[in-house]
This record gives C-alpha cells, structure tokens and sequence, in this order.
C-alpha cells in the first residue's frame, strides 16, 4: 500500500517538474482501477487520440491491483485535498463512500445517462446527484473451453453449480489421466478480497440465499441456502480447484486459465482480451457464460466502474470533457472491438463492431436486465468495506476449514449487527431464518 502511495506521489510530482508554463496545454490526470497491461495499452491510444480532438494532454496513473488497496488509496490522496488526479474511476460499491470529494455530473449528462443500462446508471447516483458516469459495464461470468467441452460430450455450459462439479471433476480426471498433472477443473477467486464477496455471492444469490444485507435492511445472510451454497465451494477446494485457490485473486486464476490449466474459469469480462490475444493457448478454445445458477436463477454481480471527476480539480471544465469522451458511444464501441470491453449502453449490443469481434456479448444484454445480483453497497454506504470484509473473512474461514459454515454464519450475523445496528431476517421468499 505504502508503495502503491509513493509511486502515485512520484508519478504526481515528476509531472508537476514537467509542468508547463502559463498558456500551455493542460494535463490532467487520471486514476483508474483497471490494471490489465493490454488493456491499459489500448486506454493510452484512445487518451491519444482524446488530445488530438481537443489539446488536452492526459496522464493516466498506475493504480494497485485489489479493489480494497485502491479504495485505500483514492481515500488517501481524496481527504489530502490534492487537485491531483482530476478524473478517478469509481467502482460501483463506492459512490455513497466517496461522493462527497466529486462534483455533481448531473447537469453535463443529465440526457446521456439515460442511454445505459438502468442498473449501471443507478449505482452512480446519490440523492439525485451523478457521481460518475458509467463508461463501461462489468459482471461476474463463466469462461469456459468449448474444445474439451466437444471432446467430453456437453453441448452447452453448465447451467447449475452441481452440474459445473461434475463437469469440471470428468474433465480433470481425463486430462491428468491423459499426463496434464497441473490440470483443474475450476478457478475462481478464493481470496480474503473483495473478488470473494463477488464469487460467494453469486453462489448464495443462485440458492436463494440472499444478498447478505436486503435492500430493506435486513441481514439475511444467516440463512440455510447461504449456508449449503459456502459448503459446496469448501468442497471445491483441494477437488475440482488448486488447494491454492484460497489465496487467488483474479490475476491467479487468469494465469492458470490462459495457460490452458483450467476447464472453467470464473472472472470479468475485461480478462477476456489476454485469453483472446494472438498466442494464447487458449485463443478460439473459449466461451462465456453467466455463472451458473441454482433452484433461484443465475446471477452475475454487477462490478465496473464509472468515471468522477474530483472537487479539487484545477480543471474541472476539461475533465467532463475527459468524461464525455471515455463515455462517448463511439469509444465504447471501439473500446470493445479493441479490447473486448463490454459497453454500458444497451443500444451498443445491436452493432456489428461490438458482437462481431465478440459474439459471446449478446448475452450482456439480458444479463443486465435480469441476471444481475449486486453487492450491498447502497443500502451500507460507509459501512460497505467493513461489511464485505466481515463477509469475505466468514467465508473464507469455511473454504479454510477454519470453522464451520453456520458458525461462520452466525458469527457474521452478529458482527453485521454491531457494524450497521440493523435487524436480522430471513432473505426475500426465503426459508425460515434458522
Ligand atoms: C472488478 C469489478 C469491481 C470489483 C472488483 C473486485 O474490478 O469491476 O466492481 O469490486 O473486480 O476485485
């Protein structure tokens, strides 16, 4: 953390050495949280191309890889009042963290918001005001290899996370029988990280275990759904999953996946790009997916980022301007025939240059509608990070072994309690609250 600060500071300070004089062109700065190399590569050539339409130089900033470091992070330069970075990108569980250090975007896109995906957009509003603009969209998904899926006979990805078990189990016995010793079934995130509430949540949201806290307040995530849905990934673990997957974040699954390691990945869609990328072993053996469901549906969680432009700025006028282009319609489109970014404007799913490149994408459309689960973000406000920690800690302890999942369970549902004082309940259309 103290490291990701410094290079941050640095990077500031060498720019302000650099800094032109009066009347020279401004720079701004921008710090956002997506770390793929390929990726950042491709959001230098669209910066490029931002300052030949309009002069404005802008440097990007490198940015720590979780999402809790960066969080961190943006806190610590946001409460130092700097007027560096002028641009952050906000994950969609932060806004009713940080709203208070950015400016109202409400009356520069008050008509383009409306053009996203209803969900995406309301994340970034907060009593009325737009705290950032979406300018991509991001969820939980399946990426699987459709050639070993041909060769064990299944014509479709699994649509339940028992049917992943038993897929995933053949596959890896035929492939280590064949000599592939490093071979696994599944990969996920089993980190003690914000990447785990995502995962774990899409296991109980499939069961019908809720969504740890409701939107009404109450803390459902004691409930017996929840609890089997943690048991059956416990079992993963050592079985269909590396026993190391305790300690993966995304990057950890992606390396054991590109290598060709794994039959089932699960991640965002921004890991797209490298699986795809000339000479991978992977390249045109893979698919995506929703992740897949359970007796309640299948539910991706809804990640991403939108774009905020900070108080302290110098120059706010050119950093909407910043916004307006990372945002455009046009650059969503290139961004995703580029880089295989999924865009947050439905209309976009309808276009040539965006399924083409990425005909797995037609699925976002519904998926944004109606395959969503999302974390309780808005419903905690400040109190988001010490709930998805609290969260993240119990489940790992039972991937761990540490402790049994309804001990972890109740012992979450009383520190829920103490962090936001609210009631306990069983999760909508539930079971009974053991
Ligand atoms: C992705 C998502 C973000 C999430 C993070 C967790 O970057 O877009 O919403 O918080 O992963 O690691």
């Amino acid at each position: 953390m103290a490291a990701a600060v410094c290079i941050v500071l640095l990077s500031l300070l060498l720019g302000s050495c650099t800094r032109p004089p009066v009347r020279e062109p401004v720079t701004l700065t921008l710090l956002e949280e997506w770390t793929a190399k390929t990726i950042n590569e491709g959001r230098e050539q669209e910066l490029r191309q931002f300052t030949q339409e309009t002069g404005i130089q802008v440097k990007l900033l490198p940015s720590p890889e979780s999402a809790r470091e960066k969080l961190a992070l943006w806190q610590e330069l946001l409460r130092s009042g700097t007027s560096s970075p002028d641009v952050y990108g906000i994950d969609v569980i932060w806004t009713r963290i940080l709203d208070e250090y950015f400016i109202d975007l409400k009356p520069y896109f008050a008509s383009d918001i409306s053009h996203n995906f209803p969900v995406i957009a309301a994340r970034y509003s907060v009593d009325g005001k737009l705290i950032a603009m979406p300018y991509h969209a991001d969820i939980g998904i399946l990426f699987y290899r459709t050639d070993l899926l041909r060769e064990y006979g299944y014509s479709e990805p699994p649509r339940t996370w028992d049917e992943l078990g038993l897929m995933a189990a053949r596959i890896q016995a035929g492939e280590r029988a064949k000599g592939n010793k490093a071979f696994w079934g599944f990969v996920w995130q089993g980190a003690a990280a914000e990447a785990l509430t995502c995962n774990a949540l899409e296991w109980q949201a499939a069961e019908g275990g809720g969504q740890i806290i409701e939107a009404d307040k109450t803390i459902s995530v004691k409930n017996p759904n929840a609890i089997r849905a943690w048991q059956r990934a416990a079992r993963w673990v050592g079985s269909i999953s590396p026993p190391s997957v305790v300690g993966y974040k995304e990057w950890d699954s992606q390396n054991v996946w590109v290598a060709g390691e794994a039959a089932f990945m699960r991640n965002w869609p921004t890991y797209y790009v490298d699986s795809q990328a000339v000479g991978s072993p992977i390249r045109n053996k893979f698919a995506i997916a929703l992740p897949p469901g359970g007796k309640a549906g299948r539910f991706g969680t809804l990640g991403g980022a939108g774009l905020g432009v900070s108080r302290f700025s110098a120059h706010p006028r050119e950093a909407v301007e910043l916004v307006r282009y990372l945002s455009r319609r046009d650059v969503q489109a290139n961004r995703s025939r580029v880089l295989s970014v999924p865009p947050s404007l439905p209309e976009l799913y309808d276009v040539p240059e965006v399924l083409g490149p990425n005909p797995g994408f037609a699925m976002f459309r519904q998926a944004f509608r109606t395959g969503i689960v999302s974390r309780p973000s808005n419903v905690t406000g400040q109190k988001y990070p010490d709930v998805s920690e609290a969260y993240t800690r119990a489940v790992h302890s039972v991937l761990t072994g540490e402790k049994s999942a309804p001990e972890a369970a109740a012992d979450l549902e009383n520190e829920l309690i103490r962090i936001t004082g609210f009631k306990k309940g069983p999760p909508p259309g539930g079971s009974a609250h053991p």
